[in-house]
């Protein structure tokens, strides 16, 4: 994606008149001088920064919430897509009799949770809408602002198209949760774990692009350096970036095959280093997405050449001569991995109870959040941002 730029494009030194205005004919030139517009600019990339931010911060408690629904096993209690007219809860006891009347008809409720009480069936309910309407309430705190930021000429224009596309990709996030939840309404008592796992990475996928976009737009982005060792280790951020999201969508498919709940030792499995039955399935490939196995030993294997590349990224970064901000990033990414492996380790050992589940959801979104920023931090000390 291009990045936006920092730094007034609005302004010009060229065009500086006086504070105290000029007669010009019969024309009174309004005053101004550019360093009002550059603070004007500044002020409102703060804001919409500070928005986006917020923004962000909505999306990790969503996957956090989503995470929880899926650990409590709420997530197909909601058999309707009611974009609008869903924001409100059943009122009535009626209404609360219809709606399980529908949950009713589904497999879950038939081979898994048949008999269940209404009362049973509104604890469950409650963590769906829950998630259903922090959604929505996204929606709100991101197009609200758009509007009025928009209205008020407050964000740069280079801008807007990402902003566009971001409520765009929103709006499909939640066609595509419909489309996930929709794969456990027949047949399966769950949903899909490839569709899960579309939902996890589109979610993070929105999360990132909202978090580049506010940190370019705080922070210019580093002058291409002159230190060659510095753009390596940049390159080398990307490249552990990128094996985060390989790992959390590995991670996804570990949750939805609900393939934590089997070989809870570590770091063997099944007393072996590799587990037998890693390749029971034919053709070789389906092994990776739908055999139990192979997705736990997957996970684990990506996760510790995840957390070992922070470290090793992290000792080189001692040695190399970056801004003080740099060494800082470097540290939180290396601190990070090992806390969110421990989770990882913690999770597996205690059979996933739902608070754990839901803290190494969080933890692998804050690992990545690091990730994303020390990409955008590693510079040499006295580099020049563009
Ligand atoms: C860089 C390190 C790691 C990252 C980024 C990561 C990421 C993730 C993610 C995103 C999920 C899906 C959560 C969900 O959808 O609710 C997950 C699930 C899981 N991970 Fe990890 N993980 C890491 C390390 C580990 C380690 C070291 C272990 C254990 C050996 C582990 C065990 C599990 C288990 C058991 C689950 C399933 C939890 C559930 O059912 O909710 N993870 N991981």
């Amino acid at each position: 994606m291009s990045e936006p730029q920092s730094g007034s494009d609005t302004t010009s030194s060229a065009l500086a008149p006086s504070r105290r205005g000029t007669t010009l004919g019969a024309a009174t030139i309004i005053p101004y001088n550019t360093q009002d517009l550059d603070r004007t600019a500044t002020a409102n990339d703060r804001a919409v920064a500070l928005w986006l931010y917020c923004c962000c911060a909505m999306i990790l408690a969503m996957a956090v919430i989503g995470a929880i629904t899926r650990l409590t096993e709420s997530g197909l209690s909601i058999m309707e897509w009611a974009p609008f007219s869903g924001a409100l809860p059943p009122l009535g006891q009626a209404e609360w009799e219809r709606v399980f009347a529908l949950y009713r008809e589904i497999p879950e409720y038939l081979e898994v949770n048949a008999g269940m009480t209404l009362e049973e069936f509104k604890s469950i309910f409650w963590w769906e809408y829950i998630h259903r309407l922090w959604g929505r309430l996204i929606g709100v705190v991101f197009a609200g602002p758009l509007l009025w930021f928009l209205l008020r000429g407050a964000i740069r224009r280079r801008l807007v198209p990402h902003l566009v596309a971001l409520f765009v990709f929103g709006g499909l996030q939640g066609l595509l949760g419909w489309y996930m939840v929709a794969s456990g309404f027949a047949e399966r008592t769950d949903v899909s774990q490839y569709r899960l796992t579309a939902h996890l990475m589109a979610a993070l996928a929105i999360y990132a692009y909202t978090l580049w976009v506010a940190i370019t737009l705080r922070h210019p982005r580093p002058a291409p350096s002159a230190a060659a060792a510095t753009a390596t280790l940049r390159r080398a951020y990307f490249a552990l970036a990128g094996l985060v999201a390989l790992t959390i969508a590995s991670g996804g498919f570990v949750a939805g095959l609900n393939a934590g709940l089997v070989y809870n030792t570590f770091p063997l499995m099944d007393g072996d280093w590799l587990p037998e039955g890693y390749a029971l399935q034919e053709p070789w490939l389906l092994n990776v997405f739908e055999n139990v196995i192979a997705v736990q030993f997957n996970h684990r294997v990506l996760a510790v050449t995840s957390a070992t590349l922070a470290v090793l990224l992290w000792l080189w970064s001692r040695r190399l001569e970056l801004a003080a901000t740099a060494h800082r990033a470097c540290s939180l990414v290396m601190l990070m991995a090992l806390i969110q492996f421990g989770l990882g380790i913690s999770a597996l050992l205690f059979v996933v109870p739902v608070w754990l589940g839901a803290l190494h959801q969080a933890g692998a979104i804050l690992l990545l959040t690091l990730a994303i920023w020390a990409l955008h931090q590693v510079r040499p000390r006295r580099d020049r941002p563009v």
